[in-house]
């Protein structure tokens, strides 16, 4: 990680009494940086630690809010609780598939877009419910997805650099 993340890592070491506690904390710090846990900082976060890399991965095998591969630029969270099965969170994941060109979990070629489904994201009273990076959007539509992939891919198309949003 880089220096300010080291130096982030050891503020949270710090605050906690037991080391082995601060591995969440610790392992969040280390997505946000690469947007996944590379196996080298898997023994990076060991070595601050001092604990085994099999500790590590014993807690990222358990935890799917973790990454082992990049993921695209937007990372497209499909919730496939039963609220948002029950009101078609089945037919957006089969048109972000269709449209993007790639299975469940699947990154495209351009590197732009991921695709997974996951558990609740707690907006069932609006399912359903998608995640797109660290936003949520209730009341999802294939409409509305479609406008957002459009808008993203304009976005990188002019160089314009931000991030788009629903
Ligand atoms: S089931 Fe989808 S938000 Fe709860």
């Amino acid at each position: 990680m880089n220096a300010e993340n080291l130096a982030k890592a050891q503020e949270i070491l710090r605050r906690f009494p037991q080391k082995s506690s601060a591995l969440i904390p610790l392992l969040h710090v280390v997505e946000e940086e690469f947007g996944y846990i590379p196996p080298e900082e898997v023994a990076n976060v060991a070595d601050l630690m001092g604990v085994t890399e099999a500790y590590v991965e014993s807690v990222l095998s358990f935890y799917t809010l973790f990454h082992r591969q990049p993921t695209g630029k937007y990372l497209i969270q499909v919730c496939r609780g039963l609220s948002c099965q029950l009101l078609g969170a089945d037919d957006l994941s089969k048109f972000l598939y269709e449209e993007l060109g790639v299975q469940r979990n699947g990154t495209t070629a351009d590197g732009m877009f991921t695709v997974e489904e996951v558990e609740c994201v707690a907006l069932c009273k609006n399912a359903p419910a998608v995640q797109i990076n660290l936003a949520f959007y209730p009341d999802m539509t294939k409409e509305k997805l479609q406008a957002f992939l459009e808008k993203a891919r304009e976005e990188v198309r002019s160089g314009a650099g931000d991030e788009a949003a629903l």
